[in-house]
């Protein structure tokens, strides 16, 4: 939720704040701003909107020319999206951006209030200038910053700018994230790295609580008593054309055709000798014995991929796996302690719900473990274990190369429980584990038969609602394949099990409304038909995804995609087949002139509750 730059060298500042807020536009889009240094001045331009029509006012009204200065790409929380509204914020001396959300802003702005400030915005964030003014009194830009970190409760990252220093830009941060790129003779902050990827692969991450200052000398790090700390420097493994299109129209279309490529990368980094080895990131056998039961937390897609794992663990390892939606999680005071796993999974790792059932679960005595897809994450960092899933950068609002990967992973961590907890012999963990090996080449297969996925989505697009229905591990996938078409194509969609249709649900079925029947678990397809034919008697428009082998009366389904699965276990079936879901979202998406990588009050890492 929101992207903040900062950037202190010799380059033209308002390109590379620019630049780097393209990057983290998928933290937010509904306005946009800059403050640059223009000698002693401080030039703010700010506008409601996407970046675009942030260009176009610096185009208008002319761009700030400098070398110091702070943006920000805003997701609003309080205040509506305006002008008035979008940061940077300043209050006399001192200018700032802010990610997160300050939950005691009511009460500091009556003090503030009382102290003759006077607000602007309606924003939290506000407060934060005015109280480091109020700080201010004594000059000292390191003393305003501690004193005012002090009174504010919430979460934040805060670039911060100071009208008597054109040279610095200080940066703090406490739950939401803070990195700071370290150039030759330049350095930057920011929400993420590949805001300054362009022009160094050189980090440092902030912790809650600390404070950086740049300036001409580098960066320096404080603690909250302002005392001068050691930070490790750290090198990110992305390249730049990973935050590029690559002449993908959309990143989410360049991400679903990644997938091969990152599900293999998974398979690689985890199989050894034809099986799953889990021991690099400190999971043995013994230590999957132990477990009583297993709880997978997390929000959104990630959540979804949690409903796969469910039914590959119950049905391998025979151990009971509870999915919980993380900001249930934490306020449902779960029955969880010593002897359960408690797994989160999380593309961002930054996820505000998703980061507090973890701490909850630790505090409770469970074992956590994370499978997450940004390394250096705060989920990533807390967690008792981690695994890094290696989906590389993700910046379409759209999950989905995420999905796969972190359905991989724990297909993979499923297999090896069944192991260890001997439900399965090696046999059939080399052989599962091949199974799953041959997935990318059917991901493929999937992405080949894009034109028929399209031809799918020009049915749906001028409808106002549709189902998704499936059993079993098809239901798993229903709920993702509707998340994905109602995110980004705005059709509203709702995905049930097939045989929960009828006890309400099939009342909305009338003449012409779609419903998409996902088929691809055997020991379950005739009953799914079944449900199928109900709605088909109701005049549903009927849209069946299934493997090619589903015998289906003539008529009964307008349209069918059959995917090629030849032996793949059932089991494994969502990897191709969510391929395809996501394809018919993408061009509902584009058939409907939507933007499928900014979808309207979306985005992408929700740091607030
Ligand atoms: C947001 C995104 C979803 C994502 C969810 C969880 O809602 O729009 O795409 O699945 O957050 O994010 P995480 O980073 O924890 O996977």
């Amino acid at each position: 939720m929101c992207g903040i730059v900062g950037y202190l060298g010799a380059r033209d500042c308002t390109s590379v704040l620019m630049d780097g807020l393209e990057k983290l536009e998928y933290r937010g889009y509904d306005s946009a701003g800059i403050a640059v240094f223009e000698g002693a001045e401080i030039k703010t331009v700010k506008t409601r909107g996407k970046l675009a029509a942030m260009s176009e006012k610096l185009e208008r009204e002319g761009s700030p020319k400098g070398h110091c200065g702070i943006g920000h790409t805003r997701w609003a929380t309080h205040g509506e999206p305006s002008d008035v509204n979008s940061h940077p914020h300043s209050n006399g001396r001192v200018t700032i951006v802010h990610n997160g959300i300050i939950e005691n802003y009511a009460e500091l702005k009556e003090f503030l209030t009382e102290q003759g400030y006077t607000f602007l915005s309606q924003t939290d964030s506000e407060v934060v200038a005015c109280l480091l003014d109020y700080y201010y009194a004594e000059r000292n830009p390191l003393h305003a910053i501690t004193e005012t970190l002090k009174e504010l409760r919430g979460s934040y990252a805060l670039g911060i700018i100071f009208k008597d220093f054109p040279e610095r830009v200080y940066a703090a941060r406490f739950g939401s994230p803070l990195i700071v790129g370290l150039g030759e003779g330049e350095n930057f902050i920011a929400s993420d790295i590949p805001a300054f990827l362009k022009y160094t692969k050189d980090y440092v991450l902030l912790d809650d609580n600390e404070i950086v200052r740049l300036d001409p000398n580098g960066a320096r790090f404080f603690d909250l008593h302002g005392m001068s700390i050691e930070k490790e420097r750290q090198t990110a493994e992305w390249d730049v054309e990973q935050a590029q299109k690559c002449g993908f129209p959309h990143y989410m279309l360049k991400e679903i055709h990644e997938q091969p490529d990152v599900v293999g990368k998974m398979l690689d980094g985890i199989v050894k000798d034809g099986e799953p080895d889990f021991t690099q990131f400190g999971v043995t056998d013994d230590m999957l014995r132990g477990f009583r039961r297993v709880f997978i937390t997390a929000c959104g897609t990630a959540m979804y991929a949690g409903m796969v794992a469910k039914y590959a663990m119950e049905r391998l390892a025979r151990v009971p796996v509870t999915v919980e939606i993380a900001s249930e999680f934490r306020y449902m005071e779960p029955i969880v302690g010593e002897g359960d796993l408690v797994i989160v999974v999380s593309q961002s790792g930054e996820t505000a719900d998703t980061k507090a059932s973890l701490e909850l679960a630790k505090e409770l005595g469970a074992t956590t473990l994370a499978v997450v897809n940004v390394k250096y994450s705060a989920i990533a960092r807390e967690a008792d274990i981690c695994i890094n899933t290696l989906g590389g950068l993700e910046i379409a609002v759209a999950s989905t190369k995420a999905y796969s990967v972190q359905i991989t992973t724990l297909y993979l961590l499923a297999f090896r429980f069944a192991f260890a907890r001997g439900e399965i012999d090696e046999n059939e963990l080399k052989r599962l584990t091949e199974q799953l090996c041959g997935t990318p080449k059917l991901i493929s297969d999937v992405i080949e038969r894009s034109d028929e996925c399209q031809f799918i989505a020009s049915k749906l697009v001028n409808t106002e609602t549709l189902f998704f229905i499936g059993r079993g591990l098809d239901y798993a996938l229903s709920l993702e394949g509707s998340l994905k078409l109602k995110e980004i194509s705005y059709i509203h969609s709702e995905a049930y099990a097939a045989g929960e249709l009828k006890h309400g649900p099939i009342a909305l079925i009338q003449q012409n409304i779609p419903v998409i029947t996902i088929a691809t678990q055997r020991h379950v397809v005739e009953k799914t038909i079944s449900n199928m034919e109900e709605v088909k008697a109701r005049g549903a428009n009927v849209i069946m995804i299934c493997r090619e082998d589903a015998r289906v009366a003539d008529g009964k389904a307008d349209l069918r995609l059959d995917l090629a699965l030849g032996e793949l276990d059932d089991l494994l079936a969502p990897l191709p087949t969510m391929c395809a879901l996501q394809l018919i979202a993408y061009y509902s998406s584009i058939l409907r002139g939507n933007d499928p990588d900014k979808p309207r009050n979306l985005a992408k890492s929700v740091t607030t509750e």
